[in-house]
C-alpha cells in the first residue's frame, strides 16, 4: 500500500496484513489486521509516529523514500509489532532521534537494540513543536505493556492512540465505514490484551476526557474520524455493570457433558438468563474473551480425563483467570467414568477471579434424571443470583 493522506501535511504510512491469522502465537485474528504509523510534517521538524512489524518493514521503507528527514520517531509502544522497523528507518534516517516514555526506552534497548544515545524520553504531558503544529504526549500504561503513550496534535486535536482503541481488521478503507464491524473488532482487541488492567484503562479514559479529540488514529486498524463510537464502547466495557448472561465454554468426549450442556442452555433460558455457548473443540478463543466482558457467570463444561479436567477446559480457565473478567459467579458440570479431582484442579486455576464459586454439577457416566434436576437448580441459583445483583 502507498502512504495515504489524513489532512494536508499528515499522512498514513504503514501495511495493511491480509494474510496474519494469530498474533502473538496466541490471539486469533480473523480478519487480519494493520500496523498504522503516520508521518507528519510540521514547517520545521518531521515525525513518524510508531512504525510496522518487522516483517513488513520493506512497505514503510518504500513509503518513506523522497522524504529526506525525519527528526524524530515516536515510539508509543515498545511493542515490535510497532517499534519492529525502528532500527531499519534509523538506518535511513541516522540523525533521527527516538522519542519514547522512560520506560519504553529501557525495553526498545533490550529488544531491538537501539543504540541509547538515539533517545530522547519524554514525560507524562511533555511537548514538542514540529513548528507550526505542536504534539503532547499523554503517558498511558498498562495497555496493555506498562510502557506506553499517545500522542496528541494539538492543532488538528487528533489522537494518535497506539494499541489504545485499536481493532484488528485489514481493510483498504482508511476510516470506519461499518461501526458494527469494527465495534465487534474492537471488542475483540479490547477483551483479548486490555480486560486485564479495566481498572488502569478507566484512569486512562478519564485523563483523556479533559482534550477535544476530533479523531483518534489507532495503530491497528480504522481510523475514528467521530471517536464517540470507540469511547462510548471502552467506557461501556469499562464502567458498565456485567450483564445478565452466562458463558458457557464446554468440551465433550463421548456426550454426556453436551447432554447435560445442553439441558442446562435450556434451563437457563427458560429462567430469563441469556447464554452464550462455545464448544471448546472448535470455537474461536477470541469469541469467548469477547463474551467475557461483559458475562456475570462463567460455567465451565467439562468431562473428567486422565483424572483431571479436559485439556481445553484448562486451557478455556487460564485465558479466563489471565483475563480477569470481571464475573460475580462460577461454577462447573461435567461427566465423569470413575472419579477425579476436576474441581480441584479447576478451582486452583483461578486466583485471579473474584468470583462466588456455586457448587458444581458432576454426574457419573450419562446424566440421570437426578442430575438434570440438579442442572435445573443450579439454572434457577445463577437465575436468582443475577436478579439479586440487579443484572439486566
Ligand atoms: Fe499492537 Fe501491543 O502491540
Amino acid at each position: 500500500m502507498n502512504k495515504r493522506t489524513v489532512k494536508e501535511n499528515i499522512y498514513w504510512m504503514g501495511s495493511v496484513d491480509w494474510d496474519i491469522r494469530l498474533f502473538d502465537s496466541l490471539i486469533p485474528l480473523p480478519d487480519g489486521t494493520s500496523y498504522n504509523a503516520y508521518f507528519i510534517k510540521g514547517s520545521e521538524k518531521s515525525v513518524l509516529i510508531d512504525t510496522v512489524d518487522p516483517s513488513k518493514a520493506d512497505e514503510l521503507l518504500a513509503q518513506l523514500e523522497g522524504i529526506s528527514e525525519i527528526d524524530y520517531i515516536i515510539s508509543q509502544h515498545a511493542e515490535q509489532d510497532h517499534s519492529g522497523a525502528i532500527p531499519q528507518v534509523l538506518e535511513m534516517y541516522p540523525a533521527a532521534k527516538v522519542i519514547s516514555t522512560p520506560k519504553a526506552k529501557g525495553m526498545l534497548v533490550d529488544l531491538l537494540h537501539i543504540a541509547e544515545e538515539s533517545f530522547v524520553t519524554v514525560e507524562d504531558g511533555a511537548t514538542i513543536s514540529l513548528g507550526d503544529k505542536n504534539l503532547k504526549f499523554i503517558h498511558v500504561p498498562w495497555v496493555h505493556w506498562p510502557e506506553t503513550m499517545v500522542t496528541y496534535l494539538e492543532e488538528d486535536k487528533i489522537l494518535f492512540s497506539c494499541d489504545f482503541f485499536g481493532s484488528h481488521i485489514a481493510t483498504t478503507e482508511l476510516y470506519v465505514t461499518d461501526e458494527g464491524r469494527v465495534y465487534e473488532a474492537a471488542k475483540r482487541y479490547f477483551a483479548e490484551i486490555m480486560m486485564p488492567f479495566r481498572g488502569i484503562i478507566k484512569k486512562n479514559l478519564e485523563k483523556l476526557s479533559t482534550y477535544e479529540i476530533k479523531m483518534i488514529a489507532p495503530s491497528h486498524g480504522q481510523l475514528y474520524p467521530q471517536p464517540k463510537l470507540i469511547l462510548d464502547a471502552y467506557r461501556d466495557w469499562t464502567l458498565a455493570s456485567p450483564k445478565n448472561k452466562v458463558v458457557l465454554p464446554y468440551v465433550s468426549m463421548h456426550n454426556s457433558t453436551r447432554k447435560m450442556v445442553e439441558y442446562f442452555v435450556a434451563a437457563l433460558v427458560d429462567n430469563g438468563v441469556q447464554v452464550e455457548l462455545f464448544n471448546l473443540a472448535v470455537t474461536d478463543i477470541g469469541k469467548l474473551a469477547m463474551a467475557l466482558v461483559d458475562a456475570a457467570t462463567i460455567v465451565v463444561g467439562t468431562p473428567t480425563v486422565l483424572a483431571g479436567p479436559h485439556p481445553y477446559a484448562a486451557y478455556a480457565v487460564f485465558l479466563a483467570n489471565a483475563l480477569r473478567p470481571r464475573i460475580n459467579n462460577l461454577s462447573i458440570i461435567g461427566s465423569y467414568g470413575w472419579g477425579g479431582k476436576t474441581v480441584e484442579t479447576l478451582g486452583a486455576m483461578i486466583p485471579n477471579i473474584k468470583a462466588e464459586i456455586i457448587e458444581p454439577v458432576l454426574c457419573k457416566g450419562q446424566p440421570s434424571e437426578d442430575d438434570f434436576k440438579a442442572l435445573k437448580n443450579l439454572a434457577a441459583i445463577i437465575a436468582r443470583k443475577h436478579k439479586e445483583q440487579n443484572l439486566i
